[in-house]
């Protein structure tokens, strides 16, 4: 992993957004400090954040999830001695843990798990003036604090900790592999905001899948990756972004398998196409783009891509049309098309026995759900 700051923006692979000074900085700031109820612990739904994050939110329990019998055995597996200290562990379980304890200010518990700061970042100069009924939103980015509203920053921001692992974790430690996925993510994180857009998710999704790429692109790049887990996923990302057919005026995005100068073009060709999907958003591409992958039947039969291969764009694809549909009013979703992308996703499930025919077929079905109009 390649530290940026230390502070809960660790591993952003590829960015050094945030600056490496900051990581001296005092972090005074703990979740407690941010839960008074005239702050963000009060009773109503508009000022409770911090009890949503507290009761709700896995990000407050995954320190604890370190001290569980099954990161023993993990650690036990990975030689480490303590996976609550271990920075492997660490560094996204438990940010805090990684900050010199002369840093921490008093109150401030790296058992706090994935706190305030890890996403809305450290309170240099925000922290005055964010608590001013005349402040913005944009007085507060202004002032420091990350924009998380900003789907480019959001993005970032989850994937330092939620894709890019170190191999060894996985495989010896059996630790679950990750995938980024932005949209489907941040609808499952108990929400303690209210979006200010109506209809993020297919922005969301899209956003989300050329961080991901950018961020295998950059593993495989560095050997931070296993290259047998990480080469078809790189592989069927590009297929997927490739038939989104989004191409932002970008030239388009090498398929072939990633050589290295395949590779460096895909960091940045995939992070520019984020930032440009992230500010400019028409609420007509999503229902576009989920027509136009329904329509890749005959990829499926095509015989230049192996079997593995395959299998790997059917999980990419059953994962996108999932959000492309969820991202659709469900008064207007198109009558079977669930119970179709359900098959869909039986039949991409596993891997080994991934049958590239039957897909080809199930997904010509979903299609004709979409219809016309639909
Ligand atoms: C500092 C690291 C870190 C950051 C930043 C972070 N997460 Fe997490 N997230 C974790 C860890 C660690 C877990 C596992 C918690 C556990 O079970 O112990 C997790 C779990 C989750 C889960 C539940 C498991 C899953 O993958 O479905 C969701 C949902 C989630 N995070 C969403 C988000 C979203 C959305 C963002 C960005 C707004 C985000 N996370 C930012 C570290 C982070
Ligand atoms: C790159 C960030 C990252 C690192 C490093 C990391 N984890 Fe995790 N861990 C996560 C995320 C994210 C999840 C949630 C994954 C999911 O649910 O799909 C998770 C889930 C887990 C879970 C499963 C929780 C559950 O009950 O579902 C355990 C146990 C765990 N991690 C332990 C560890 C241990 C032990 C280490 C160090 C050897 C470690 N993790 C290192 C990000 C990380
Ligand atoms: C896993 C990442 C994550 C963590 C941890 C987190 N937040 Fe947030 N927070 C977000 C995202 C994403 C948004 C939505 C974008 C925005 O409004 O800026 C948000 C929005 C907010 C808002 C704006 C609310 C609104 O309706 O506009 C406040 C206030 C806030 N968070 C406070 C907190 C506090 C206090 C904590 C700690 C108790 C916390 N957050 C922890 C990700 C996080």
């Amino acid at each position: 992993m390649r530290p940026v700051i230390k502070v809960g923006r660790v591993l952003v692979a590829g960015l050094a957004a945030l600056g490496a000074a900051r990581a001296d900085e005092l972090v005074s700031l703990g979740a407690s400090s941010c839960s008074s109820s005239g702050c963000h612990g009060g009773a109503g739904e508009k000022s409770d954040q911090f009890g949503v994050w507290a009761q709700r939110d896995v990000h407050s329990r995954s320190y604890a999830t370190l001290t569980t019998a099954r990161s023993a055995r993990m650690a036990e597996a990975l030689t480490i001695t303590d996976p609550a200290v271990s920075p492997r562990c660490v560094v996204c379980h438990a940010p805090l843990a990684e900050v010199a304890p002369s840093r921490l200010g008093a109150g401030v518990d790296p058992a706090e798990g994935v706190s305030c700061v890890s996403c809305h970042d450290l309170p240099a100069n925000w922290l005055r003036g964010h608590t001013r009924a005349d402040w913005t939103h944009a007085d507060r980015v202004a002032a420091g604090m990350r924009d998380l509203d900003d789907l480019y920053t959001r993005a970032n921001t989850c994937v330092a900790c939620h894709q890019n692992i170190d191999p060894a974790i996985v495989n010896a430690g059996r630790h679950p592999a990750l995938m980024f996925e932005l949209d489907g993510q941040t609808q499952d994180e108990p929400r303690h905001w209210r979006e200010h857009a109506a209809d993020l998710g297919a922005q969301a999704w899209f956003v989300g899948q050329a961080v991901a790429l950018r961020e295998v692109s950059w593993a495989l790049l560095n050997g931070r990756a296993d290259s047998a887990r990480a080469v078809p996923v790189w592989q069927g990302l590009v297929w997927l972004l490739v038939r989104s057919g989004l191409d932002y005026g970008l030239p388009p995005l090498d398929p072939s398998p990633p050589a290295p100068a395949a590779l460096a073009s895909a960091v940045a060709a995939a992070d520019e196409l984020a930032k440009r999907a992230a500010q400019r958003w028409d609420p007509s591409y999503g229902p576009v783009v989920l027509r136009r992958l329904a329509g890749t039947r005959s990829d499926f039969l095509a015989p230049d891509a192996a079997q593995p291969l395959q299998a790997c764009r059917a999980e990419r694809l059953v994962l996108a049309l999932d959000r492309l549909l969820d991202a659709i009013p469900a008064a207007r979703r198109p009558p079977g098309s669930s119970e179709r992308l359900d098959r869909l996703f039986h039949l991409a499930q596993s891997r080994p026995d991934f049958d590239p025919a039957e897909f080809s077929r199930e997904l010509d079905g979903f299609a004709r759900t979409l219809g016309e109009g639909g």
